[in-house]
């Protein structure tokens, strides 16, 4: 294992004022999200619309990676030179998600376990050969009457340690993403407990399989309420809560927490991010990987149409450049007015 290469390229992933977009979306994924704009989804209407987001003048300032999905890592830019180049050459990272997605997890009703981990040795060593230097896989852990169960915490954990394991081994770094999600009617304290058995469990796992936690970055949700909870917590109350489980469980030698959006608001989210970094004293980075709070408005104002790519461009940077505000805890809510 080339342990400085890894450390290098976490480090890279976190780097201060930056974070990483998640374009990863699969073809059932992006088609949900095409739909909502009444966009076709093919080939390259997904091209197209992946190459207004890395194209876009100056956004490179904000974004220190991108994850990208199989077939986008195989896409090219407009003008011929394939995507994992272009953003290398811009000082970013090319990421590639290699999980199969969440699959129902036999005998435990309402729960699943991430599939992938066959073949992944080989997907990996292709994937390190077209440029990505990182990868991602997304356990699923839903809140419910009676769930999440500690065997499918520990059933997700294990397949997460595995996949870390298998991309060190290629000069991958991993990003570890346990989700606990927040569709949910449960309350933020429900979503603590969590969180933090969640958070035990999967770093008792990776240090049980020898995963070098220098380099891997931690993609975790935020401590927030259910969105069908009566009970909203307010940004403060997400912030302090989620920083404070983080440190519980969270090794310093992890260089850098990237947190997901998982259906927050674009404002909501930067705002969290934002508040957290301002509490100050943190042993990790806190940073960004949003998929839907980076892209919402980015992908309504394109709308499939070529007129609007600059004007799409332009929200896009807006919303890069307000988290990485919030990188520094500096992002105020008054700066939603702004002009993109
Ligand atoms: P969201 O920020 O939209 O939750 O997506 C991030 C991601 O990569 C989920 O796996």
């Amino acid at each position: 294992m080339n342990t400085p290469e890894l450390e290098r390229i976490a480090r890279a992933m976190v780097a201060p004022g930056k974070g990483i977009l998640a374009a990863d979306e699969s073809t059932g994924t992006i088609k949900k999200r095409f739909d909502k704009i009444k966009v076709q989804s093919t080939e390259e209407s997904r091209r197209a619309y992946r190459d207004m987001l890395f194209t876009a003048p100056g956004a490179a300032d904000f974004v220190s990676g991108v994850i990208l999905y199989d077939e986008t890592l195989r896409q090219k830019c407009a003008d011929g030179t394939p995507f994992p180049a272009y953003l290398t050459s811009l000082g970013i990272v090319p990421g590639i998600k290699v999980d199969a997605g969440a699959k129902p997890l036999a005998g435990f009703p309402g729960e699943t376990v991430t599939e992938g981990l066959d073949g992944l040795r080989e997907r990996l060593q292709e994937y390190h050969g077209l440029g990505a230097r990182f990868a991602k896989w997304r356990a699923v852990i839903d809140v419910g009457d009676g769930i999440p169960s500690r065997f499918a915490i520990k059933a997700n954990a294990h397949a997460l340690a595995r996949y870390a394991a298998l991309c060190q081994e290629a000069g991958i770094v991993p990003i570890v993403e346990p989700e606990v999600l927040m569709d949910g009617d449960h309350t933020i304290e429900r979503c603590e407990q969590v969180t933090s058995t969640t958070l035990q469990t999967v770093f008792d796992v990776l240090y049980a399989h020898r995963v070098h936690l220098e380099g891997i970055v931690l993609k975790p949700n935020m401590v927030i309420a259910g969105k069908k909870c009566a009970a909203q917590a307010s940004p403060g109350q997400v912030a302090e809560a989620t920083v404070r489980c983080l440190k519980r469980h969270v090794p310093a030698a992890v260089p850098g927490i990237a947190f997901l959006s998982g259906g927050q608001s674009e404002a909501q989210a930067t705002e969290h991010l934002s508040l957290m970094n301002a509490l100050g004293s943190l042993p990790w980075e806190l940073t960004f990987s949003y998929g839907r709070a980076l892209q919402a408005t980015a992908l309504e104002t394109w709308a499939g149409k070529d007129a609007n790519v600059a004007a799409a461009q332009r929200q896009f940077h807006k919303r890069a450049r307000l988290n990485g505000l919030a990188r520094t805890g500096d992002y105020k809510p008054a700066m939603e007015k702004e002009a993109a």
